[in-house]
């Protein structure tokens, strides 16, 4: 399945089972290709794109956020510098989240702009960020606080990579494409609700996410709206994510994130799916540093932020409200 994403510029997203050994075929290789990947991926997805490529390089960066640094971002460049890229070639980043942005603001920055390919590997980056065009670093303990939005040339997505993913990532990945059910699709969260057979199902719940997420960046492709739908759990969830010091994973966060703002029918409905796919439902961190940390968040603007609340599956509502009335919903009232 192609999904053709109408941004500008506009790109081709391929989901497909074994689609990696097309690769030579859907993106233009014939040239100098920087592959970047990080050493959790396994080695032969990107060394299999670089023997496709008329000159190929790997680069390799340590797995994990760690990485997704300004250090990581000049080392990547000096290596390109060193080897001369130009203009006309390109970089095709290999792995989860932490290698599309870092790929994808590398690609933005270099010589002013160099053609971009995404092949996300974990589920995480399959249904959310390899599309959309956000890419960034982060900086002095901010989250993706320097970057731009950068379209890729084209996405391909061979969900066959995930067989060696561990199940944790994939529950934890999963949570994404829920959070576009919980809010904008109530057949995509049945669809995930219902699932017996999560590997059997994946490919249509990553379609089913991915159109959800084509549509929301097609008409607010810079967050100044709708876009801001995509982040909901997020607010509490980044919070919680570094109060824990990264001891659980982002979607982790996000699921018990999105506990707080939710109510009713759809909050139990959200607890039931964080249950099913064993994922946490709670968190050890203290009212006052989550509100410190979400004081600090880029969302929030002038001590006032924008929260997505979910009353019923597949719709929502944003508010924008002084910080401290985060306050409640960390209580458990509402607003
Ligand atoms: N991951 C949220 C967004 O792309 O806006």
């Amino acid at each position: 399945m192609i999904i053709r994403v109408e941004t500008n510029p506009a790109y081709d997203v391929l989901v497909e089972r074994g689609s990696l050994s097309e690769v030579g075929s859907i993106f233009n290789l014939n040239r100098k290709v920087l592959v970047l990947t990080d050493s959790g991926v396994p080695a032969e997805y990107a060394q299999y794109v670089a023997s496709k490529a008329k000159e190929g390089h790997i680069f390799i960066i340590p797995q994990g956020e760690a990485s997704k640094n300004l250090d990581s971002f000049k080392s990547v460049i000096a290596y390109m510098l060193d080897h001369e890229f130009s203009r006309k070639d390109c970089v095709v980043a290999v792995g989860g989240g932490v290698c599309g942005d870092l790929a994808g603001f590398i690609s933005a920055c270099y010589m002013r702009g160099i053609e971009f390919y995404n092949i996300p590997t974990t589920l995480i980056s399959m249904v959310d960020s390899s599309i959309g065009g956000k890419t960034a670093v982060d900086l002095e303990g901010y989250k993706n606080v320097v970057g731009a939005f950068y379209q890729p040339s084209a996405v391909l997505i061979d969900p066959n990579t995930l067989k060696t993913l561990d199940e944790r990532q994939i529950h934890a990945g999963l949570v994404e494409a829920f959070k576009m059910g919980a809010t904008c699709d109530k057949d995509l969260f049945e669809l995930i609700e219902k699932s017996n057979d999560l590997e059997g199902d994946i490919e249509s719940i990553i379609i089913g996410a991915l159109n959800i997420k084509k549509r929301v960046v097609e008409q607010d492709t810079k967050e100044a709206g709708l876009r801001k739908v995509l982040n909901f759990g997020h607010t509490v969830g980044h919070a919680i994510e570094s109060g824990a010091n990264l001891t659980l994973l982002h979607g982790e966060c996000v699921g018990i994130g999105m506990l707080y703002v939710s109510k009713g029918d759809a909050k139990e409905r959200i607890r039931s799916l964080l249950k099913k796919y064993s994922l946490p439902q709670s968190h050890k961190v203290e009212e006052e540093a989550l509100m410190e940390l979400m004081a600090r968040d880029k969302k929030t603007s002038n001590r006032n932020v924008d929260v997505v609340l979910v009353e019923e599956i597949g719709s929502f509502e944003i508010r924008n409200i002084p910080l401290e009335d985060m306050r409640k919903l960390l209580k458990g009232e509402w607003l």
